[in-house]
């Protein structure tokens, strides 16, 4: 059996689309656009891609755009005043400060001080705390993308078995706890994972996000399992997955490719996100 490729590169733009539609009728509605604020600390080159792209999609989704970029040497004060600058600030509806920030500022600091209401990353741990308890709150971009890929393949996922390869607060944690109240079977594999193979072998879903080439092997994977793969791995041999594509895809029912797959729905999302966060502050 080959697998249906999952096209996240044309769902991504679907969903852009919708959410231009309703960002118009937002900006219709409120008299403003919806708006997104992204803070870039410093000058490393893939974040300044990432941070650009992010405010071009931004702009084509009918929302504005507001860019701060900060010196690498910005005090962990000034960038925290500034975070709170934004928080106040009427026209930003959703901020976002690019990670990895330089290593004299603390992260965690920083990201405790936005309001979780404009969280659109749902890195705050009250956002965390509202997914793991099933309230309305703003959930991680990249995990909420692979939902939506989920539903979009399988439909309902109730009753099925669910493995989360890696736990991190961004994609593995957030994943399982999505998957465990769309009512999966929901098992978190890591680093410690004793006989890895047999229980990636027994899952209906997997999701590979352990940052590692080519980790899952296609003869780890149930024939007809849907597999997600979060990783984006450079090689000599080019971007890469988690999972090991060529083989995976000769067992796997669906599979998302890499690129192609994951990687375009994670600023869709934010988009959502941001829309969202504006019609929850619009009342
Ligand atoms: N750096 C790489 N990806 C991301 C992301 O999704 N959010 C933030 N804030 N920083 C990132």
């Amino acid at each position: 059996m080959t697998a249906r490729i999952i096209d996240g590169k044309a769902f991504a733009a679907n969903l852009r689309a919708r959410v231009a539609t309703h960002a118009a009728a937002f900006a219709a509605a409120a008299g403003r656009p919806a708006g997104l604020a992204v803070v870039l600390v410093g000058e490393d080159a893939a974040s300044s891609v990432y941070v650009r792209s992010k405010g071009k999609a931004t702009r084509e989704a009918g929302m504005a755009s507001f860019e701060h970029r900060l010196s690498t040497d910005v005090s962990q004060d000034d960038l925290i005043a500034r975070v709170e600058q934004l928080n106040a600030d009427p026209a930003v509806d959703g901020i976002l400060v690019q990670l990895p920030l330089p290593k004299h500022l603390d992260s965690d600091a920083v990201l405790l001080t936005i309001d979780p209401d404009k969280d659109v990353d749902g890195f705050h741990p009250v956002n965390a705390g509202r997914l793991a308890t099933g309230l309305p709150g703003m959930v991680p971009c990249t995990p909420y993308g692979c939902l939506l890929l989920l539903r979009d393949v399988l439909g309902d996922l109730s009753g099925m078995d669910a493995v989360v390869v890696g736990r991190s607060n961004i994609v593995g944690k957030p994943m399982a706890a999505l998957l465990t109240a769309e009512s999966c079977t929901v098992t978190i594999a890591h680093s410690r994972t004793r006989d890895l193979a047999d229980h990636v072998r027994r899952a209906d879903i997997v999701v590979a996000a352990v940052g590692r080439a080519n980790f899952v092997p296609g003869d780890w994977i149930k024939p007809g399992a849907t597999v997600i793969d979060v990783g984006i791995n450079r090689t000599d041999a080019g971007l890469v997955g988690d999972v090991d594509f060529a083989s995976a895809k000769e067992v796997a029912g669906a599979i998302t490719p890499v690129p192609g797959g994951v990687g375009p729905m994670t600023i869709a999302c934010l988009l959502r996100n941001t829309l969202v966060a504006a019609y929850r502050r619009a009342g």
